[in-house]
């Protein structure tokens, strides 16, 4: 403790202990210098300061229009918090552990400013539904920052699509070359992925976006409110209709770090892709130098750090909604300090999501395709032999029969060391009597995509149309 705070909460001389404190009224002596910071949150939670002010400017006027506040009060307290403000945004605002958090630094500082106004104006008020309020507002914005950056790499994707249309690429199952794909058909998938974020958050925006205040401690107030004037001001689209459940539940923000999760999982599964294929093993894409980072020992090194990153922090994120959940099953209504513990999950899980966001779409702009590599490494193992199973079936042969054939075939083929559709047309017939030449059509990669031309399907037609409708759900 400094010489100063052992001043300001000195007991002798009947001086009041805690003075420094707004509840200091009560108690007979200094709070215990570590419970001071085991207790402070003004150390993380000086980020809701700006919408801290605002809920104030909300209430303030509010308070003036109902006849507590006269407008000389409010005058002097919209001043105070504009100076406030820009004393914050310069750096030069003295937050202090003293007054514990975000609300009581400010209001301490305002009451310094402009005198009684600023003690009038936390009349009908409590830090519960105050702070409730702010994170509110404070989560609001951030997701509709978080939305901006979803649509900027979901951009990015259709920008690197629009060139792959007829990439050919090894679909995967079980990491197993499956079937061809177009590249750009691939890239859709997590243009999808990101799309339903998208809509998580926006409806998680519509549950944030009600109003605590005029809940105060828990029950109410007595004053002659008015909820509706100040849900208003603040852009509100209701208030929280139970005053208990106002101070109380953080089930907004736990939805919010739920879609970050979900978000953070589908940006990681897409990174764990990129490390894959910018493995030397695939050599499927390269990833611009300024996306990449360096070994210390192996000067042969370029390291996908961005993409290992994001994979690597949606633990963290993961970790938060688990955090969260935890921090609300044990809880008795209504407000308990435990919420102040929401905070940083919070704080971190808008901050991941934001970097990674931004980060990414940069990255997958670096993106260039070794078109050869992914073609060759589609012709490796297969990937048509459900065009010929297909092929036999629309010649009368019951599927199961068909896929029987096509297996015999391929591990003649295997023997051979060769592709399907290098085995001469005895060779095949072999296995079926049904083949003919124009069974080499199926065969072909392109014939193979081209036949998949229904909606979802990866004909480089249909990824023509998907992209173009994509791009208009972006405007
Ligand atoms: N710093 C507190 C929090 O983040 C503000 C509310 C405190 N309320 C109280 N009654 N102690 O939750």
């Amino acid at each position: 403790m400094s010489a100063k705070d052992k001043a300001t909460d000195k007991t002798k001389n009947g001086a009041k202990p805690n003075a420094t404190k707004a509840w200091s009224g009560r108690f007979s002596e200094p709070v215990d210098d570590l419970v001071k910071r085991f207790t402070a949150s003004v150390g993380f939670d000086q980020r809701l300061a700006e919408f801290d002010i605002q809920g104030s400017v909300a209430h303030a006027r509010m308070l003036h229009a109902v006849g507590i506040l006269t407008a000389a009060d409010l005058e002097a307290i919209e001043k105070g918090l504009a100076a406030i403000s820009d004393e914050i945004r310069a750096g030069t605002f003295p937050w202090s552990i003293d007054l514990e958090d975000v609300h009581l630094n400010i209001e301490r500082r305002l009451t310094d400013m402009v005198g009684d106004a600023g003690k009038r104006l936390h009349t009908g008020r409590s830090r519960n539904d105050q702070v409730a309020t702010d994170v509110r507002l404070y989560l609001r914005a951030a997701i509709d920052h978080v939305q901006t950056l979803i649509k900027g790499l979901q951009r990015a994707l259709l920008d690197l699509a629009e060139q792959h249309t007829d990439t050919v690429m090894p679909g995967f199952t079980h990491l197993q070359v499956a079937q061809p794909v177009s590249f750009a058909h691939h890239l859709l998938a997590y243009f999808e992925m990101l799309s339903r974020d998208a809509q998580r958050f926006a409806d998680c925006r519509k549950r944030v976006n009600r109003l605590p205040l005029g809940a105060a401690a828990l029950a109410g107030t007595s004053f002659p409110i008015d909820r509706q004037m100040v849900a208003k001001e603040l852009g509100f689209d209701g208030v929280c209709e139970n005053s208990l459940d106002a101070v109380s539940d953080r089930d907004f923000a736990i939805e919010f770090v739920a879609a970050g999760a979900l978000l953070m999982t589908h940006l990681s599964r897409f990174s764990e892709e990129l490390i894959l294929w910018m493995s030397p093993r695939f050599g499927f894409i390269d990833i611009a130098d300024r996306y990449c980072t360096g070994s210390s020992i192996m000067p042969q090194k370029k390291n996908p750090d961005v993409a290992e990153l994001v994979r690597g922090k949606t633990g963290r994120v993961n970790g938060h909604l688990v955090a969260l959940l935890t921090l609300m099953k044990g809880q008795p209504l209504a407000y308990n300090k435990d919420n102040q513990e929401d905070k940083e999950p919070l704080l971190d899980t808008v901050d991941t999501l934001m970097m990674s966001l931004a980060v990414f779409a940069g990255m997958v702009g670096g993106i260039t395709v070794n078109v050869e590599r992914m073609r060759a490494a589609a012709r490796e193992g297969y990937a048509t032999a459900t065009d010929l199973a297909d092929y036999l079936v629309k010649k009368g042969l019951p599927f199961r029969e068909a896929h029987e054939a096509v297996a015999q075939a391929v591990r003649f083929a295997e023997t051979r060391g060769c592709d399907l559709a290098e085995l001469s047309l005895d060779d095949l017939r072999q296995f079926s009597k049904l083949i003919t030449a124009d069974a080499f059509d199926a065969l072909t990669l392109e014939g193979s995509m081209n036949s998949r031309s229904h909606i979802g399907g990866t004909a480089p037609a249909r990824v023509k149309a998907a992209i173009a409708k994509a791009r208009k759900m972006l405007l």
